[in-house]
């Protein structure tokens, strides 16, 4: 059975449903979100050319959405009344033919060749190179002390480009160029955007797709023991969108959300003095510290996912084939699952969230992204004592699903 919301209420829900999906920004969503969970934790929307469609904003809502089989990725079908236009242009066509898109045994397939450079003993062996690179970065900006620098041009974009660059065998001028248009075409993921938006993605997609593709020909002889060449050799599609569909997906996943983390992480630490204190002087608290800061502000905000069969979710009866909104954002911060969830605190006891999601999509990249976190976060305060906030944050645009920063101004300190 469903539950029905009041006139007023869903009159409000919407309201505040269209604020939070604009393509402009949001400075603090957050306290929309828990207005929204408290009066319409699913609230029914619509999609056109979709069944039905819902948003749900609960933290058991959202879970139950990643990890109930009735539920998987929007299909093709979703993505033609959603994404007109998307099978012309080589960049949608890759990232949607990619696993994110598939369930079941063709999930399987298309994952299982890449699980084994992201398992915890080969992200270790990672570990030093990552600490060298942030140390080569923390150098070139130590040149630059007593200055204010934007910390995600100087920092965030460069480091998420060279880690991954290095994880790909792909050289670093390159893997800067890379990570520059992956950080463009963000908005694929994105259920509202402007029509410039649109082309910047169908451009610096198609420009990504080409690059990759070169680098992954050269690879598909089978000889390199490298994760591109083993997603190379591995994959099971004809097409050329879908044999750098993984490529495009690993660079787009893998660069977007730790370069995020690393603006989000930074601004709430330097927002939080004493919380930046701790994870300075004790290096117990990087993990917990990288976690809060993944609950707090997730890179990622909302997921989506369509019924493959009638449904119950959260209250609500969903149809086959309805589109469900997962906003995970809202979940990581619903008091039913959370003390004082509004609070940044990197010393609570548990951290429950859902910033990597759940189930069988789970961030294939979560223990290397949270490693990342681990070196850079602790060597950032430390290289720099005194660095304090020089000013507003430009939040990327549209950021409804990806949230992330474009700019963030830093001065360094003495
Ligand atoms: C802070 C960093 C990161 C965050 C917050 C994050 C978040 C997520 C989330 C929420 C999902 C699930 C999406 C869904 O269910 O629809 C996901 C999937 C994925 N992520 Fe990450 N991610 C991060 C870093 C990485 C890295 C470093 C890589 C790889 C180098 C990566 C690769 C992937 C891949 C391949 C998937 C798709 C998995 C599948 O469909 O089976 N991610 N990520």
């Amino acid at each position: 059975m469903t539950i029905q919301l009041e006139r007023t209420t869903q009159a409000e829900a919407l309201r505040l449903f269209l604020k939070l999906m604009r393509p402009q920004p949001l400075a603090d969503p957050y306290p929309l979100y828990a207005r929204l969970r408290e009066i319409a934790p699913s609230m029914p929307i619509r999609f056109p050319g979709v069944p039905s469609g819902h948003l749900v904003s609960t933290f058991e809502g959202c879970s139950q959405l990643l990890r109930d089989p009735a539920f998987g990725p929007p299909t093709h079908e979703h993505l033609d009344a959603l994404k007109p236009g998307w099978r012309d242009n080589s960049f949608t066509r890759s990232v949607y033919s990619s696993m994110v898109f598939h369930t079941g045994r063709s999930h399987r397939e298309r994952r299982q060749p890449a699980s084994r450079h992201f398992a915890p003993r080969a992200v270790s062996s990672y570990a030093s190179e990552v600490e060298h690179i942030v140390d080569t970065l923390l150098d070139q900006l130590t040149r630059r002390s007593g200055t204010t620098v934007d910390l995600m041009t100087d920092l965030a974009l460069p480091f998420a480009s060279l880690t991954l660059g290095r994880l790909l065998s792909i050289d670093d001028a390159e893997a800067i160029r890379l990570g520059r248009l992956a950080r463009q075409v963000g908005t694929v993921f994105e259920q509202f955007a402007t029509a410039a938006q649109h082309k910047v993605v169908a451009e610096s997609g198609a420009e990504l797709v080409n690059r990759l593709a070169s680098i992954v020909s050269v690879r598909r002889d089978g000889r390199q023991d490298d994760l591109l060449s083993a997603l190379a050799v591995a994959e099971p599609g004809e097409e050329d969108h879908e044999k750098v569909g993984a490529a495009v997906l690993l660079f787009g996943a893998g660069f977007d959300s730790p370069a995020s983390m690393v603006g989000l992480g930074t601004r709430l630490l330097l927002d939080h003095p004493a919380q930046a204190e701790i994870v300075r002087d004790d290096p117990a608290f990087a993990a917990p510290a990288v976690e809060e800061i993944l609950r707090f502000e997730p890179p990622v905000q909302l997921v989506a996912r369509a019924a493959r069969r009638p449904a119950h979710l959260a209250g609500a009866d969903i149809a086959e084939g309805g589109l469900v909104l997962g906003l995970i954002a809202a979940a990581n911060r619903d008091s039913a699952q959370v003390k004082e969830p509004d609070r940044f605190d990197i010393t609570r006891e548990q951290i429950p969230s859902l910033s990597f999601g759940a189930g069988p999509h789970y961030c294939l990249g979560a223990y290397l992204a949270r490693m990342q976190g681990q070196v850079l976060f602790p060597r950032l305060l430390r290289r720099f004592p005194g660095m304090r906030l020089a000013g507003e944050p430009v939040f990327r645009s549209p950021g409804s699903a990806l949230r992330g920063l474009d700019n963030l101004p830093v001065h360094l300190g003495p």
